[in-house]
């Protein structure tokens, strides 16, 4: 093993830099050569890919987003476009790839993997939507992003007397919504796994108010339906003016949380060594504190499970 790359693929998330820089600099360590591949598997097949140098990855263990820039690529996925690429790692005497990002990113890496060039994923998404894994590099990140954003609305809330459907990415995972919504201290918590019912929602905000609660927080995650319609509902059956804040792409962005720094190091490294064994077609991921590995194809056939533990609690807390 002389030479790999790395690239990021998918939709960025907080700790990506800090993953490319212990890649490389594990690399060097090692005395590899790395390539830094552009705009994820678009620039593998265009050979867009730069050397990196321990000085090319100074001073981004902080940053957001990826300095590799990324892509959803759809050429990538096409007989033409894989030839390509293959034929650029040929080209650059590539000896094996490391490639961060989500499941997208990983049924790319499996298919380079059953090419013969041997590669590993490492978990990034904000997303937590990976079943193998406790924690996806971002995830935690984004969650710290939501709850700042919580506290800001029950401020303005509580002095209205409103409530507030906060809409939050996740894709058709909740956990973004479940794990700020507890820690946020939202009085419901709306994701995909459970479902919800809008009258129990608005029999909540009228017990609230009853109670004397000044606002009602409802965080509810993309990819369970529309938080217009349920604030133009809930306005409608409670008679309480309800606002929508639709969180967005500021989730994906700012300076990683300690916790996606250090996920993002640990696997950052682990990757270059596993290459090093001449390990391909796996995935790291992390598991009761330990980093783990595991094929790529097991990985993506196993099934998300919601923590109803959690979702339990949170629902007992926010009485
Ligand atoms: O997968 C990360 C994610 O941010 C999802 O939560 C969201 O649904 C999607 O990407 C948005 O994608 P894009 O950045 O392409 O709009």
């Amino acid at each position: 093993m002389k030479t790999i790359g790395v690239l990021t693929s998918g939709g960025d998330a907080p700790g990506m830099n800090a993953a490319i820089r212990a890649v490389v600099r594990t690399g060097l360590y090692n005395d590899l050569r790395i390539l830094g591949i552009q705009r994820g598997y678009d620039g593998l097949i265009k050979g867009a890919l730069d050397d990196m140098d321990s000085e090319s990855v100074a001073d981004i263990v902080h940053r957001g987003g990826t300095v590799l820039r990324t892509a959803r690529s759809e050429d990538f996925m096409t007989e033409e476009g894989f030839k390509k690429a293959l034929n650029v790692i040929d080209v650059y005497n590539m000896d094996g790839l490391i490639v961060l990002g989500g499941d997208g990113t990983f049924r790319g890496a499996q298919k380079l993997s059953d090419a013969g060039i041997p590669t590993i994923g490492i978990p990034c998404t904000i997303d937590n939507d990976l079943a193998y894994t406790d924690y996806t590099i971002g995830f935690m990140t984004a969650v710290e992003t939501v709850i700042e954003a919580i506290g800001k609305l029950r401020d303005t809330s509580s002095s209205h007397g409103r409530a507030n459907v906060v809409e939050v990415m996740g894709r058709n995972c909740g956990d973004i919504a479940l794990y700020a919504g507890l820690a946020g201290g939202a009085e419901s918590i709306i994701i995909p796994e459970i479902g919800y019912d809008e009258d129990a929602i608005c029999r909540k905000v009228l017990t609230g108010k009853n109670m004397g609660k000044l606002h009602h927080i409802i965080v509810l995650a993309e990819g369970v339906g529309n938080s217009f319609e349920l604030a133009e509902a809930i306005e409608d059956k409670t008679g309480v003016e309800t606002k929508v804040t639709v969180l967005g792409h500021v989730q994906r962005g700012g300076s990683p949380s300690a916790f996606d720094r250090i996920l993002a190091s640990q696997m950052g490294k682990r990757s270059v060594e596993l290459l090093l064994q001449n390990k391909s077609g796996r995935v790291l991921g992390t598991k009761c504190n330990e980093i783990i590995d595991l094929e790529i194809r097991e990985a993506l056939n196993m099934k998300k499970k919601l923590n109803r533990e959690m979702y339990d609690t949170a629902n007992i807390l926010s009485r």
